[in-house]
């Protein structure tokens, strides 16, 4: 029978890190993590990709990242605020270093445990199902210094190590979780992700390979702990248009495609290295260590949902008349797109990019589909009495929506969820600031970190309560 609407259990909610929120970067006996010595600013996303100064360096950068906006001590006022909006779930991350401080000690800390088991009961308290995300950009500095990061095999165990507390501790009371964040960022050499201060190519595949061991693991003790429950991956979707229709382009298009939107998922969904993948490696003279019993984890241990972030399209031409226009903010190598327009940041908007990105996704892998992060940054400017009408949020959102309800109705996708990023306004990933806010819940803090923290709603509050409220039926 075709679908009316959004399942009936529909998890609506928002989404965050602990990074970008928790503050109390050095309380409750947390070590360091790489977002803790991730500078704010403009600096932070050249750095990200090359060469971040390992240590503090407070006389010459800001860590809009240690005191995030106090969710760590106020968590208790923000999930109030997220059950009044109905939320269903909540996702957030685990700092790996609240738990093993630096990552590789054989005993975990009790506080930290402690602490998420306290948020956790909050948000059931309040009928919230927390999805938790068991590595968010978030590796233990240590692990860098020591190991030089994820191209380290011994990282796989530390992970196993980590995640088998996380699961044992709270895989009863919770049942989704997600692996790694955006794991496909690792093909960029992105330091979040693998936490390599500067990598080869072959590097970034030795990392990814190692985190698709690290990621079949925990799902092998998750099901162990708990066959209820469910385990997803996480990866960055940008569906991915030829800019013409000239062969060359459209080519060049699918092996672009290909390897940022599948390569990840095919190993995490399907289990399995795909052959385009193995002549690519072959071709380049890659050489990815990797054993019979790693491969055979793989196999075994795949995942039940996929997630993915959705925030742009990408659109690519080899043509060198193509070339003049970049599309801002757009770190796939894209050129402009003459039909889209772009949010302050220069990420291009595109809600039917979705509707294509779910059909898609779903066509290939047939799990059901997460929307783990999506929003509109922007800067939000609040009156005297803090009303923030932040209807040009409500309009991304709203088309969003209607694109996802066209594809579960019109183009048959098992949509589980649905959780808007930074639902309450958080630290940037990219660049650290306060300004390029998400929210629903307006944060009093800027880039400086003055203000008093406190939290206040926007007009898309109500809003976004009465979509959750109706199912998604006004869409
Ligand atoms: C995703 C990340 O890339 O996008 C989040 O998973 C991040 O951590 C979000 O915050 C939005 O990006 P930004 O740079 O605007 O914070």
């Amino acid at each position: 029978m075709a679908n009316k609407g959004f399942r009936k259990d529909f998890l609506w909610g928002g989404a965050t890190a602990a990074n970008q929120m928790e503050g109390a970067y050095n309380e409750g006996g947390k070590g360091l993590t790489i977002a803790d010595i991730s500078p704010g600013g403009k600096q932070r996303m050249p750095l990200m990709f090359s060469g971040m100064p390992l240590e503090i360096d407070e006389s010459k950068y800001t860590y809009p990242n240690h005191k995030g906006i106090d969710f760590y001590h106020r968590y208790k006022e923000d999930i109030a605020l997220f059950a009044e909006m109905g939320f269903k779930t909540f996702r957030m991350s685990i700092s790996w270093a609240r738990i093993f401080p630096k990552g590789n000690e054989t005993e975990p800390n009790e506080a930290g445990l402690a602490y998420y088991e306290n948020v956790i009961d909050e948000l059931l308290k309040h009928g919230i199902e927390p999805t938790i995300t068991i590595s968010h950009y978030e590796t233990p500095l240590h692990l860098v210094k020591e190991y030089g990061g994820w191209k380290n095999k011994e990282l796989i165990g530390f992970f196993e190590k980590y995640a088998r507390t996380i699961l044992e501790r709270f895989g009863k009371k919770v049942t989704y979780w997600m692996t790694f964040n955006e794991i496909n960022t690792g093909l960029m050499g992105s330091f979040f992700s693998t936490a390599m201060r500067e990598a080869t190519e072959q590097e970034n595949y030795q990392a990814l390979h190692n985190q698709f061991v690290a990621s079949s693991l925990a799902t092998k003790i998750a099901k162990e702990v708990n066959p209820e429950i469910q385990m997803g991956c996480m990866s960055i979707y940008a569906t991915m248009y030829s800019y013409d229709s000239d062969p060359v382009n459209v080519q060049a298009t699918q092996t672009k495609n290909r390897m940022f939107n599948y390569f990840c998922n095919d190993l995490q969904v399907r289990g399995e290295y795909p052959s385009y993948a193995l002549a690519y490696f072959a071709e380049k003279g890659i050489e990815v260590e990797m054993t019979e019993e790693e491969l055979e984890t793989i196999r075994n241990y795949t995942v039940d949902y996929l997630s993915f972030s959705y925030y742009m399209s990408a659109t690519l031409s080899v043509s060198p008349e193509h070339q003049d226009e970049k599309s801002q903010g757009n770190f796939f190598g894209g050129v402009k797109n003459p039909f889209l327009q772009a949010s302050d940041w220069g990420w291009e908007i595109d809600p039917i990019g979705l509707r294509v990105a779910l059909s898609d996704l779903y066509g290939r892998y047939g799990v059901p589909l997460y929307i783990s992060e999506n929003g509109l940054g922007a800067v939000d400017t609040p009156d005297e009495n803090y009303v923030i009408n932040d209807d040009y949020r409500i309009d991304y959102l709203e088309k969003h929506m209607a694109e996802m309800k066209k594809a579960v109705v019109l183009d048959g996708v098992d949509l589980m969820a649905y959780t808007p990023w930074g639902c309450i306004d958080l630290v940037s990933a990219s660049t650290g600031e306060m300004s390029k806010r998400y929210g629903f819940i307006y944060v009093d803090l800027d880039d400086e970190g003055n203000g008093d923290m406190s939290r206040h709603k926007k007009k898309s509050f109500d809003w976004y309560k009465e979509i959750i409220a109706t199912n998604g039926e006004t869409i």
